[in-house]
């Protein structure tokens, strides 16, 4: 670990400000000011602010910023309450080596962690995966071993395991997920995620992937047997390397290695180098390396990214130092093969219906009345379900019309509509529906999951957690095989698991 194991400064010199930010409760109705000081970390010295840094670093790695820094005091008072323990004695546990430490870390990771990610991230570095690097290491072993390292929620290690599939075929492939979130990765071993998950992700790499629902998107069996996701942490030297785990030949580690220090950087890296195989790659994001001297890795260039590749004898060939600083031109030099990959244009996941493709207009209600019925509702929701699934959207959106049209006391359409608005962007009107169907049934989950996604992709995070909290809420004391979201059978138990990933909130025991 980075940090030397050491006595816990603050309980000699000066705790007793610690002691007092660890107790402050919020207060209500707070001033701008306040805010800040009951938020964040304005209230405390520099001293305060340097032994909450350093334990942060020493847990999770983690360099500090005022945001974290208030999370982490946050969970300390939470957890030094729920454990009836002082707040020097509860830092002094997270301070200490021992299992216990490592398990208090892990359970307040989800509050303090950032787990932004969505499915196939930067799509031409996963052209250069599938084209280039998984054929390579499936030329040398029969089974390819790959990892992704801080893989939150899951889309990366999904993305991973399509491309894969597609390049060499679904029995020579294993993966691994990894993330120090554990409710991240209850979430991610559903493997449903909202639409909005595949804003990065083209038609052609849904194909054996995803399972289309109408609120949700679903990983394929197929797809999902390829991967096992395990809770690790990365900072933590004893848990290297992650159970059961064999040599890599590949390793990703994106967006995850910037929120590290230096030092955790440098760590990480070393042990990424001893779990490859010989030759094994290291796939970073952009900016991970930088200022970083590692050796037994040399650098490949490719339009797409820089990749690291694991090399037996550093004198044989130039070592990745200080990657960032390195010239084209030295780049090139080690570079076996130059590959190009053709950039793919990003055109977004939403489709834009053709001009003049215009919607069925509603039926008219006075000429139809005698039609108008539940069964009627019924009836057009299973044919917008239907369309849905085989991706038709202009029917099923006909279709939900229809319904919606025939049974006015049923929030069930109104949902379905929504999340078809929500597809081509209309979110104005998919909001308006969704406050229909919550005006119907205020405790409806299916709108209640539809009215945090629109939120969270509308830039809306705490109305977002707002309509996520009701909905758990609502799904509380519900038997877990129960139908959640009945328009893609979603169960109760997996809902759940997506809405604490939502919340940050700890798994069901
Ligand atoms: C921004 S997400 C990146 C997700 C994915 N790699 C991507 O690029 O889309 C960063 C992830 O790193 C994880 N993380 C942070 N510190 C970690 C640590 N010490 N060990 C393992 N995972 C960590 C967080 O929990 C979070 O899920």
């Amino acid at each position: 670990m980075a940090v030397a194991d050491e006595s816990f400064p603050s309980c000699r010199g000066k705790p007793i400000f610690i002691r007092d930010m660890l107790l402050k409760k919020p207060v209500s109705n707070p001033t701008p000011q306040r805010v800040a000081s009951s938020n964040g970390s304005a209230d405390m010295d520099a001293a305060d602010r340097r032994i909450l840094s350093r334990l942060l670093d020493r847990g999770l790695g983690l360099t500090s910023s005022p945001t974290l820094l208030a999370a982490l005091a946050k969970q300390c008072r939470l957890r030094a309450a729920s454990l009836d323990k002082s707040p020097e004695a509860y830092l002094r546990l997270l301070h200490a080596n021992g299992s216990d430490a490592k398990a208090e870390w892990i359970l307040i990771a989800p509050a303090i962690v950032v787990g932004e990610t969505f499915l196939y991230r930067d799509a031409a570095l996963w052209e250069l995966i599938e084209t280039k690097l998984i054929p390579d290491a499936a030329s040398t072993s029969s089974h390819v071993r790959l990892w992704s390292a801080g893989c939150s929620t899951g889309e990366e290690a999904y993305s991973l395991a399509g491309v894969a599939h597609r390049a060499v075929g679904h029995k020579h492939v294993r993966i691994l997920g990894t993330d120090v979130n554990p409710v991240a990765i209850a979430a991610a071993r559903v493997g449903i995620y909202g639409r909005w998950s595949m804003r990065g992700a083209e038609a052609s790499d849904r194909n054996g992937l995803i399972v289309n629902g109408a609120q949700t998107v679903r990983v394929s069996e197929e797809v999902k047997s390829l991967v096992r996701f395990e809770t690790h942490n990365l900072n933590d030297p004893d848990a290297w390397p992650p159970l059961g785990a064999k040599a890599f030949d590949l390793i990703i580690c994106r967006n995850v290695l910037i929120y590290m220090s230096e030092s955790a950087r440098t760590d990480v890296i070393a042990r990424f180098v001893t779990a490859l195989h010989p030759r094994g790659l290291l796939v970073l994001g952009h900016g991970e390396m930088a200022g970083l001297r590692i050796h037994n890795l040399s650098v490949e260039c490719y339009d797409a990214g820089i990749v690291f590749r694991k090399v037996e004898n550093v004198s044989q060939e130039q070592s990745a130092a200080s990657a960032s600083k390195q010239s084209k031109s030295a780049i090139n030099r080690i570079v076996p093969k130059q590959v190009a990959v053709t950039k793919r244009v990003f055109r977004g996941f939403i489709p834009t219906p053709p001009p003049g493709a215009a919607l069925a207009p509603r039926p008219k209600l006075a000429a139809e009345r005698e039609m108008l019925s539940p069964a009627i509702c019924r009836r057009h929701v299973a044919s917008a379900i239907q369309s849905a699934r085989e991706g038709k959207l202009q029917a099923a959106e006909r279709d939900a019309t229809a319904a919606a049209a025939a049974d006015a006391l049923d929030p069930e359409p109104r949902v379905l509509l929504a999340a078809l608005c929500m597809v081509r962007g209309a979110w104005v009107e998919a909001e308006g529906q969704l406050r229909g169907a919550l005006f119907l049934d205020p405790c409806f989950v299916p709108a209640l999951w539809q009215m945090g996604n629109l939120c969270s992709m509308t830039g809306r995070k705490r109305q977002a957690s707002r309509a996520f909290a009701r909905a758990l809420n609502g799904l509380d004391g519900i038997a877990d095989d129960k139908v959640a979201l009945p328009f893609d059978n979603v169960t109760v138990g997996e809902l759940v698991s997506l809405l604490r990933a939502e919340l940050a909130e700890p798994a069901r025991a």
